[in-house]
């Protein structure tokens, strides 16, 4: 039996499905690498990635069992995509909230952001959200492969200082590479750990 399944692709948060199972989300910019570290984490490529942002725009939910207890994780839409109307990024951000708001079996959200730029604006308003909301999560670097080993380094620190007085921000910064496997196992581990 596989341990990863596909559960479906849900557009609104109504229709996900109701289950008890416990839950960690990916949510992140867009095109910062969610769909690539999820594949990476479950060792499988089922999200699918693109190189065009904006790829994902539904809750795509899949179960893992990994040993033995499965957990659902949730592929989020990315924000701040540049292409998208006023209208969409409304509609997109309503449901995110929603969804942070409502999961009840969601553990943990893993906010990733590109080693390349740093914390946006974006990732500080969903931060704030997080925090103001008791919502606890967890920053990822992403993409690691393409900086310094020092910067990433650096950024990683810097990022820790900035969060470590937030409300609702749990364990160190990760920083991951997709591409090269990097940071899977503590990615892993804050999982088994949750
Ligand atoms: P949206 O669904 O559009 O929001 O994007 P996403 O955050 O799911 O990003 P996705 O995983 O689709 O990756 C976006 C692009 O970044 C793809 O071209 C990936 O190949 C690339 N990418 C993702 N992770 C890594 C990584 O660790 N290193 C490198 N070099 N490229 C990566
Ligand atoms: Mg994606």
């Amino acid at each position: 039996m596989m341990p990863i399944k596909f559960l479906g692709s849900f557009d609104t948060v109504e229709s996900l499905p109701r289950t008890r199972v416990t839950e960690y989300a990916f949510v992140g910019r867009s095109n910062v690498g969610k769909s690539s570290l999820l594949n990476a984490l479950v060792g499988h490529k089922i999200a699918r990635t693109s190189n065009t942002p904006g790829r994902t725009q539904t809750i795509n939910l899949f179960e893992w069992t990994e040993e033995e207890c499965p957990i659902t994780l949730a592929d989020l839409p990315g924000y701040g995509y540049a292409k998208a109307s006023k209208t969409e990024v409304i509609k997109w951000t309503a449901r995110t909230e929603k969804y942070l708001l409502t999961r009840s079996q969601l553990k943990r959200l893993f906010i990733l952001v590109d080693s390349r730029h740093g914390l946006k604006e974006s990732d500080l308003e969903m931060i704030n959200f997080c925090d103001a909301n008791a919502i606890q999560y967890q920053v990822i670097l992403t993409k690691t492969d393409k900086i310094k080993k020092s910067e990433g380094e650096k950024l990683r620190v810097e990022i820790d200082q900035e969060i470590k007085n937030h409300g609702a921000s749990c364990g160190a910064v990760i920083a991951t590479s997709a591409e090269k496997k990097a940071g899977i196992e503590e990615l892993k581990s804050a999982i088994a750990k949750g």
